[in-house]
C-alpha cells in the first residue's frame, strides 16, 4: 500500500472511497461525505498538498484531506482535518492510520500549526489529538464538545485560540 497525494482523474475514485467508507453509518440514506470532498475541491479551501490517498493493488482504497479553516477572532490559519474513509474491504489493516501519519507529516513540513477535527474520542488520540478545548479551540456548535479534538504541530503558538470556523462546504451538511 502506498500513499500519495491526489493527482487529476482520482476524483471519482475519492468519491465512490467515501460512498462506500461511510456508507455503514448511514444506513437508508446516501452518507454526505462523497459530495462534501467534491464540494470542498471546487471551493478555495482545497489544499491539493494536503489531500491524500491510499493507493492499494493499483486501485485508490482510502483518502484523507485537510482544509483551510479560520479561528475567530483573529483570523488565524489551522486546518480542519476530514473526511477520512477508507474502504469496508480494506478495514482494520493500517491504512487509516497510514493516511493519518502522512497528513499529520506533511502538515507539519508546510509549518501549518493546527489541525482539528470532530471524531471518535477513542480514535484519533493515538494520533496525537486531545480535546480542542484543552488548547481553548472551541467548535461552532457546543454539542459537538466531546469529539472536538487538536493536534498541535511544531509551528503551534498558544495564542492560537478561538472559535473554529470550518470551510463553507462544511456548513451545508
Ligand atoms: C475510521 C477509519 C478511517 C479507520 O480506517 P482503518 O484503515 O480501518 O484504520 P486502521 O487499520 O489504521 O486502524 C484500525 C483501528 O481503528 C479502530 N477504529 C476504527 N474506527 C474507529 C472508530 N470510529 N472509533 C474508534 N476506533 C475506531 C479500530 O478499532 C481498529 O483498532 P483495533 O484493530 O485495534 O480494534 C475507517 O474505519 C473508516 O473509513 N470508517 C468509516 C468512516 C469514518 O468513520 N471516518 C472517520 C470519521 S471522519
Amino acid at each position: 500500500m502506498l500513499i500519495r497525494r491526489e493527482v487529476p482523474g482520482d476524483e471519482s475514485a475519492i468519491h465512490q472511497v467515501h460512498a462506500d467508507a461511510f456508507a455503514p453509518l448511514n444506513p437508508g440514506r446516501q452518507p454526505v461525505e462523497p459530495q462534501l470532498v467534491d464540494d470542498l475541491r471546487a471551493g478555495d479551501a482545497y489544499l491539493g498538498a494536503l489531500s491524500l490517498v491510499a493507493v492499494a493493488d493499483g486501485a485508490i482504497v482510502g483518502h484523507v484531506c485537510c482544509t483551510r479553516a479560520t479561528l475567530v477572532p483573529g483570523g488565524n490559519r489551522v486546518l480542519g482535518l476530514g473526511p477520512l474513509g477508507v474502504r469496508q474491504s480494506h478495514q482494520r489493516r493500517g491504512v487509516g492510520a497510514a493516511l493519518m501519519h502522512a497528513v499529520l507529516g506533511a502538515a507539519d513540513a508546510l509549518d501549518e500549526p493546527l489541525v482539528v477535527l470532530l471524531g471518535h474520542p477513542d480514535y484519533y488520540p493515538r494520533f496525537g489529538f486531545r480535546p480542542a478545548a484543552e488548547m481553548g479551540v472551541e467548535p461552532e456548535n457546543p454539542e459537538w464538545a466531546p469529539y472536538f479534538q487538536a493536534r498541535t504541530l511544531t509551528s503551534y503558538r498558544p495564542e492560537l485560540r478561538g472559535r473554529f470556523r470550518y470551510a463553507q462546504p462544511f456548513d451545508d451538511l
